[in-house]
């Protein structure tokens, strides 16, 4: 997740400039959503990492599952000319996107992406060294036996030495209603709306808004209906449809308590009122 930035009293007047750009009206929700919640730079850094540490060779081939509008396979194809990278989305609409504004402007490395309108509940023909699932997306599947099927057909579409990505938010703070607000750099505001939280089933009703300046906010810009799945749940599940081994990541703080943005795997940590981690299946 990006950082929270304080603008800087010394340059008012740039402040006032960039933050006048945005607006309910003329902006992209997408274009606010990369800003906002993605950091696929660090993503890509973990997704390569992991992979070198766990097989001993470069990762190559990736499934975005989930993709939206495709950034992190985007980065993931700009790192290196012998990579490539296929998206799953159903949402006609954000597919375009992403083709427009995320993989044409790569030029001749976006001949090495390919974005399918798919169910990510599907087996791939070909075989992919990474499959990743961000930004908690498979938490749309709320039963256990959906949650199964999903990763049976991720291990089905792995490579022998193939690994599964995904990321896990929780704590006593993601089961309350609240509201979150964060200033982003680029000159408006992030607000995560956690609405409702049941909790017989460990369900949630989120959605993101943005703020501006100037005019009304852009409300419910996205809207997420989920299943808050518990890393040991996760890691159960992965095993059960045969990943040989699944482990969490957990972010190392450094001697202030501070997040570091490094993962490592974990079996016991310190309680946290909101934490987020990954999780790593091996086939
Ligand atoms: C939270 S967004 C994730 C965007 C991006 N991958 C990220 O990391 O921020 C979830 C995306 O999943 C897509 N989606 C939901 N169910 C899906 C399914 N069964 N198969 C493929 N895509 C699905 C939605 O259309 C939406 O674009």
């Amino acid at each position: 997740m990006p950082t929270t930035t304080v603008f800087s009293p010394w340059n008012e007047s740039a402040n006032m400039a960039r933050k006048s750009y945005w607006s309910a009206k003329k902006s992209n929700r997408h274009v606010l959503y990369q800003l906002s919640v993605q950091n696929v730079e660090q993503e890509e850094e973990f997704l390569s990492e992991t992979f070198m540490k766990l097989r001993g060779r470069q990762a190559l081939t990736l499934r975005e599952d989930f993709c939206g509008t495709a950034l992190s396979a985007a980065e993931w194809v700009k790192k290196d000319k012998k990579r490539t990278a296929v998206g799953y989305d159903l949402d006609t609409e954000v597919l375009a996107y992403g083709q427009e504004h995320n993989i044409d402007p790569l030029g001749e490395d976006a001949k090495r992406v390919s974005l399918e309108e798919k169910n990510v509940v599907s087996v791939s023909r070909k075989k992919f060294d990474i499959c990743a699932a961000m930004n908690f997306s498979y938490f749309i599947f709320k039963k256990r036996k959906e949650l199964l099927k999903y990763f049976e057909c991720v291990l089905k579409s792995l490579a022998d030495d193939g690994i599964f990505v995904l990321d896990i938010y929780g704590g006593s703070e993601a089961q309350v209603v609240l509201e979150e607000r964060r200033a982003i750099e680029e000159g408006f505001t992030y607000v995560w709306d956690q609405a409702a939280y049941n909790p017989i089933d460990n369900t949630v009703l989120n959605h993101i808004h943005f703020e501006f300046a100037k005019g009304p906010k852009m409300s419910r810009a996205f809207t997420y209906d989920w299943r808050l799945w518990t890393p040991q749940e996760v890691v159960e599940a992965l095993e059960e449809v045969g990943f040989k081994d699944a482990t969490v990541y957990w972010e190392l703080e450094d001697d202030d308590g501070e997040e570091t943005g490094v993962y490592e795997p974990a079996k016991v940590v310190e309680n946290q009122e909101g934490w987020l981690a990954y999780i790593v299946g091996s086939k």
